[in-house]
């Protein structure tokens, strides 16, 4: 297996982009990433997407992408992992790379969820939990995870204002980042007062429905000096774990085992130990998901992540920053891009590129994205070479 090095990043301003179309979003992504890289020409690709057909009714879209973005006849791969899409897709791109079967692959990619209405929205996410004893018996996302969260402060005595902390935290950071969709602060108090969604999961509890697109160009480490033009990033671990897609058939309503095999796995290809990671961008899909996350890698025993945004440790600045990037919740979550979009973070942030939101002397970077309630899992490390 070759090691392999990210050497391009592109990602767009997020939001309700309804003057742009999905290939619109994913052509600009793209080309912002082979332009930050350098490379001419790229032999493969690969784009998650979670549903194209139901949001824009368009299905076939690896061909199309390339297609639009001028590289065909190069093969090009749609993938499909609901909301970790993304970063399956950047896998995809890194095995590939790894066998020597391709040189040059980019991993983008793209959801454009605006141009339904929010239940249409709602039921095309809906797709992705089991549609026999969730979906079809009226369970949404946020219903799913309100259950979680009420387990969660259940089992664990975690008030409403320890989870409120998390989007609080997650927005302080999203206003350092100008290609957030809600690129500002919140306070306590909104989050508490935000219009009730799923109790207990508020307005501002939740991830928002979002277009947008995201890319990266991934090659061998010992070419990335001469094809790239900028500081090589080393993906050092890649693991991905499933597990039982409704939630009623497992052990543990708080604890997601395929993100903790996942990780498991991500950190015996990496040969590092958790301690040595710097900064981690989880899926906090809602504010629940980022504490449930945060114990299912091992970076907290169960029961203690809760309150660790309220402590400020998972702060910037704090003992282990999390999401800097603002994480889903204020960068937005257009599905499909999301697990590329936390590569991208991590990528500036090992570069020392990440502005206001620089980690000081980042070196190892962790990044977990999930679909589902955490039916799919894939973990990445990254590390600055
Ligand atoms: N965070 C911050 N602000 C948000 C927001 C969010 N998640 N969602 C909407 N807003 C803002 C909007 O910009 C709008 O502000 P404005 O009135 O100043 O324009 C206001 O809040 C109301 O927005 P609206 O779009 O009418 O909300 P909605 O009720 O249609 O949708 C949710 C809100 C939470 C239901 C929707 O965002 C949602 O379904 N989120 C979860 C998505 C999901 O399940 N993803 C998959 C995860 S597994």
């Amino acid at each position: 297996m070759r090691d392999v090095a990210v050497i391009g990043v592109g990602m767009p301003k997020w939001g309700e982009l309804w003057a742009k179309s999905l290939r619109d979003i994913f052509v600009e992504a793209a080309l912002a990433a082979i332009d930050d890289s350098g490379v001419d020409h790229i032999d493969s690709m690969y784009v998650g997407c979670m549903s194209s057909g139901l949001f824009v009714d368009q299905e076939h879209i690896g061909a199309l992408l390339a297609d639009y973005l001028g590289v065909a006849p190069v093969p090009a791969v749609r993938v499909e992992s609901a909301c970790a899409s993304g970063g399956v897709a950047f896998r995809q791109a890194f095995i590939e790379v790894a066998s020597g079967i391709s040189d040059i692959v980019l991993a983008g990619g793209v959801e454009k969820m605006t141009d339904v209405d929010g239940g249409a929205a709602t039921f095309a996410l809906g797709t992705a939990a089991d549609q026999e004893y969730e979906s079809f018996q009226g369970a949404t996302f946020p219903g799913l995870y309100a259950l979680i969260a009420r387990a969660y402060m259940d089992k664990y005595k975690l008030s409403r204002e320890d989870l409120a902390a998390v989007a609080v935290k997650n927005h302080a950071h999203g206003a350092k980042n100008p290609r957030a969709q809600f690129p500002k602060e919140v306070t306590l108090e909104q989050v508490m007062h935000s219009t009730m969604i799923a109790d207990p999961l508020r307005l501002l509890d939740c991830s928002p429905v979002t277009d947008g697109g995201a890319a990266v160009v991934l090659c061998p480490l010992s070419e990335a000096a001469k094809l790239g033009k900028k500081r090589p990033i080393k993906v050092i671990g890649s693991g991905q774990a499933s597990d039982t897609i409704a939630l009623h058939q497992r052990d543990s309503l708080t604890f997601f085992k395929s993100t903790a095999r996942a990780a498991q796995k991500a950190l015996q290809m990496a040969k590092i130990k958790l301690e040595q990671v710097n900064l981690v961008e989880v899926h906090d899909c809602f504010t629940i998901a980022e504490i449930c996350a945060l114990e299912s890698l091992g970076l907290f025993a169960e029961g203690k992540a809760g309150k660790a945004a309220a402590q400020g440790m998972t702060r910037l600045g704090g003992e282990l920053p999390v999401n800097t990037s603002g994480g889903l919740k204020s960068k937005g979550h257009p599905v499909g891009a999301t697990g590329i979009a936390q590569i991208i973070e991590l990528v500036e942030q090992l570069r020392q590129e990440a502005g206001p939101r620089q980690v000081s002397g980042a070196k190892i970077g962790l990044a977990q994205n999930m679909g589902g309630t955490a039916a799919s899992s894939v973990v990445h490390i990254l590390e600055a070479c």
